[in-house]
């Protein structure tokens, strides 16, 4: 997961523990695996959809490649960085909400970068069905997972959604997948709280 690592807290589901990790990333970069994301696009959209958008970074990049941004975040602090930071700009729509509760637009890039994992775990294969629904023919998905073996499964993270390498094969069966990549291995989080990652990573272009 690269330098996009998580915060440290061990309630990262409360929205005002967020506050400390967009103080930390707000200035990252964009990550580069969203550049070969959107150029892999082969759909006539140019709407780039950045689920659990955080402090932006992915929208300032998408926006230089020419993309109009609708993002959502559920946590109001991330909305209100974005908002400030891309003010004016008529290409980018910001939206305070939840993966169940947005309305994907059809779109021809979707961005969900460390973020789904933190999907109520009964909400995510409908939330992946919507967003596979609104990805055009030829289009993009990039994004984290969590795998089964990572800490924070079934402990101080009561509410990520972890899934099988199987799950994700199904979820990606209208897919082509361009790249999946496992990690499985100790990390740390932004903070420097050391942590068993088990993620995948995965870029796919929707037949
Ligand atoms: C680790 S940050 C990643 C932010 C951004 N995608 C990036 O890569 O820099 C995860 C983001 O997901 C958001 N998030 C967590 N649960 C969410 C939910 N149920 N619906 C929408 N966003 C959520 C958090 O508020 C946070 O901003």
């Amino acid at each position: 997961m690269d330098s996009h690592e998580l915060p440290d807290t061990e309630a990262s589901n409360n929205a005002g523990h967020w506050k400390h990790y967009y103080q930390t990333v707000k200035h990252n970069p964009h990550r580069p695996l969203v550049g070969s994301a959107a150029e892999s696009n082969l759909s006539q959209s140019r709407l780039a959809v950045d689920c659990g958008c955080g402090t932006g970074s992915e929208i300032a990049f998408l926006l230089g490649q020419g993309y109009r941004v609708e993002a959502f975040d559920i946590n109001p602090d991330a909305i209100q960085v974005c908002r400030e930071r891309f003010a004016g700009n008529p290409e980018v729509n910001l939206h305070l909400s939840s993966f169940e509760d947005y309305h994907y637009p059809q779109a021809g890039l979707v961005i969900a970068n460390s973020s789904l994992f933190f999907c109520n775990p009964q909400s995510i294969l409908q939330v992946w069905s919507d967003i596979e629904k609104a990805i055009c023919p030829g289009g993009v998905f990039c994004g984290d997972f969590l795998g089964m073996k990572d800490s924070w499964v079934g402990g101080s993270f009561p509410k990520v959604a972890p899934l099988s390498p199987h799950q994700i094969e199904k979820m990606f069966e209208s897919f082509e997948i361009l790249k999946w990549v496992e990690r499985d291995e100790a990390g740390h989080t932004a903070g420097g709280a050391e942590k068993h990652w088990h993620s995948f990573t995965i870029v796919a272009r929707k037949s």
